[in-house]
Parts: C-alpha cells; structure tokens; sequence
C-alpha cells in the first residue's frame, strides 16, 4: 500500500518540468534510504521534514545566496528570526567540554565566551534583543556610535569579543557602516562581523565583499517587494549557515514554503525594482535637500559611500527631519496621498513613517539623541511610483503645514 500513492503522484511529476519553482505545501516527505542516511547525520541536507529543510525554501535561499555572493544562504520565518538564532548561534558558549557522543553537533565556529559589540542606531527590536534579551541570557553587550570608527575600535578592544554587529544602511537615520574597517577591526579581535543588509540591498552592497563573515536580511522587505510577506535570511559560508540551520531547526524559525514562494517571486525582479527605486530615492533626496521646510536629508553620500556602495547606487531609503518636530513631521505624513503611511519598507509602494511612534518609540529622549533620531524625522522608502509624483506630493504637504 506504501507505494500505491507515490507511484501515482510520481506520473504527473515526472511529465511536469515548471519554470518556477513549486510550492512543496507539504510538512513531510516520502522516507529513503537517503533520508535516513541525512536524518542519521544531523537532517541538515535531504528533503524528509520541512522544518529541517524544503525545496522551496531552498529555492529562495539560492536566489538571495546568489545576490549576495555567498556560498550559502538559510531562510527564516522572519528577519527577526534570522538575526536572533544567527547572535545565539555565533555568541553561544563553548562546546569543548562536550561529550563524546555528541560530536556530530560539536561546532567548528563556537567555543568562546559570548560578548557582543554592536552598533547603537540599529531597528527597534534588534535594540531591544541587544539591550533586554541577550543580557538577560549572559551575554555582555556593548553599544556604539555605528559612525564612530574610534569609539568601534576602544570597545572591541575592551575585552574578548565573539561578536561584531552593525547594519551597513541604519534604520532609521541613514548612517553608512564602513565596513571595511570594522570588518578589521572585528577579525583582529578574533570577532564575526554580522552586518543586517536589509536597508541597503544587495543592489548597492555585498557586505560580505568587504570582510563581513555573516550578512542577515528581512526578506519582508526589498527582497521580496511586495508587503505581502515576513520572512528573514542568513547568508555565510557553508559552515556557519549549518551551525545557524542546527539552531533554526532547534528553536523553530523555519520559513513557510508559500512565504517562501513569495520570497523566490519578488527577487526574480529585484534589480528592476531597485533601480527604479534607487533612482527615485536619490531625486527625492537632491528635491528636499531645497527645500526650505527641510532641516536635514539623510541619505549616503561621501567618502564611505564611494568605497563601499556601488557607483550610482546609494538605495531607496531617504530619511529627512521637518521645521517643527515630531508634530509636524506626523501632520506632513498625514498629508500625503502617494506614499502610504505604514511602518515597514522595501515594497513596490512607498511606504511612510515617523520612527518617535513606530519602530522606535521605545527609545527615551537620551537614547533618541544617542541614536541620532532627530524630532522631526520621517522615513520614507521609495517604492516604483511616477517619481515626480511622488516629489511633488510630499512638496504639497510640506506647503500645506507651514
Ligand atoms: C533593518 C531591519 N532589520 C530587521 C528587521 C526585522 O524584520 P522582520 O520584520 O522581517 O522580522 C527590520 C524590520 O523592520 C528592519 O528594518
């Protein structure tokens, strides 16, 4: 009887050769001699349960393995997800008194007491696993100015470091890591270098190109472009994505194949949208930068830019501080009709929001000034819309709340 149903459902498959890749909506697979053989040696590789691996999943994973440049890439159920399991994997204390049996497990890339140096302009609950949740679980963590290569280098050096953690494009305020030098820095500490790539793209930067050992994404964003999915990524060499997939498959982050499809979807027109996007970004910037309603413009440019984005790529994210604060900046956002008012970011649709009320409304007005989230900042994200529209629509805004 075991065999009557795969043979069956073997017929159709075997005559269909889709271009896209299938959604496998299943949580099991047929078992053989070869998924016993996988499951026997840790279940990292064949295709047997889908909270260990699923071909769809997959799939997605090598489209953004590819973009980035990597050898490896492991989806998650969210860029939470992928940032959370990713620092407990790396910061995770030592296996070098494990027991015998357990070698299967032990782990080329632990060992060393957990401590973390991170950069203090990070998103919002990053923050808040950085400052509440790893702490809690031992481990020592340290925060620093992301644009303060001095500041980098006297924490590093503090004591022993196993962790290094900035995003290259900080959410919300715009500032570029130079990645190259804290990738020094990291590796001459013995540290990993983890960079969240969410905000600047794989369109602008490959952080693993300059020295970063890990790159994390939320793939709910540019990655997938749409706003209909949550879902995150690591991307490493091979035997970091296995040490961070053992804890995937522990903690439970694993991505839905239909997510996943979503995810394989949207990147099959990643570099259109991101050009269109970047393109906009970048008159939208030059736009507000005239603009006499404007205190300031966040967007990369400078010597850092030139060095680690790509020429004529600087992203789709402008963040820009308004006259008259937080109030105002809320009743310009009101205003508008093109972008919409919504947290999140990366979608075809430009998405609007202040960071005071949304994704870092936790911060006191201290930690504000620290993180450089000035009263009056609005964070847009550029989707594919007519440009000028866009312009001209946040122009009349600015207008209409003098
Ligand atoms: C820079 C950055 N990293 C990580 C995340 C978390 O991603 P997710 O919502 O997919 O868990 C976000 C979400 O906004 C983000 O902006």
């Amino acid at each position: 009887m075991s065999d009557a149903r795969p043979a069956k459902s073997a017929g159709y498959l075997a005559r269909t050769r889709p271009v896209v890749p299938p959604i496998y909506q299943s949580a099991t697979f047929y078992l053989d001699d070869l998924a016993y053989k996988d499951i026997q040696e840790g279940g990292l590789r064949e295709h047997w349960y889908s909270r260990f691996a699923n071909p769809t999943v997959d799939a997605a994973a090598a489209e953004i393995a590819a973009l980035e440049g990597a050898e490896a890439a492991l989806m998650t159920s969210s860029g939470m997800a992928a940032i959370a399991t990713t620092l407990l994997t790396l910061l995770a204390n030592g296996t070098a008194d494990q027991p015998a049996h357990d070698k299967a497990q032990a782990s080329p890339v632990l060992g060393r007491p957990g401590r973390i140096v991170a950069a203090r302009q990070v998103y919002g609950d990053t923050r808040d696993l950085l400052v509440r949740d790893l702490p809690a679980l031992g481990v020592d963590v340290t925060m620093v100015d992301a644009t303060d290569v001095g500041a980098w280098a006297e924490a590093i050096a503090d004591a022993p470091t196993t962790v290094v953690y900035a995003e290259t494009l900080s959410n919300p305020q715009l500032d570029l890591t130079d990645l190259p030098t804290l990738a020094r820095l990291s590796h001459a500490a013995g540290a990993k270098l983890v960079v969240d790539n969410t905000f600047a793209t794989p369109y602008t930067v490959n952080p693993l190109r300059h020295g970063a050992d890990v790159v994390v994404h939320s793939a709910t964003k540019f990655l997938s472009g749409h706003s209909d999915v949550i879902a995150g990524v690591v991307v490493a060499d091979a035997a970091t994505v296995t040490e961070v997939q053992k804890r995937v498959i522990t903690f439970g982050g694993c991505l839905d194949p239909h997510a996943a499809f979503l995810v394989w979807r949207g990147i099959q027109t990643f570099d259109l949208r991101l050009e269109r996007s970047c393109a906009t970004a970048a008159r939208l910037a030059s736009a507000l930068a005239a603009n006499p309603e404007i205190v300031s413009v966040r967007y990369p440019t400078g010597d850092i830019a030139a060095r680690v984005m790509r020429p004529d790529r600087r992203g789709a994210m402008v963040a820009f501080t308004v006259r008259g604060g937080d109030t105002r900046a809320l009743a310009v956002m009101r205003r508008l009709t093109v972008a919409s008012e919504a947290t999140s970011l990366g979608g075809v649709e430009s998405l609007v929001s202040t960071p005071f009320n949304s994704s870092h409304f936790s911060l006191t007005p201290e930690e504000r000034v620290a993180a450089r989230i000035d009263d009056g900042m609005i964070r847009l994200s550029c989707g594919i819309e007519d440009p000028s529209a866009l312009i001209s629509d946040l122009e009349q805004a600015l207008a209409a709340t003098v």
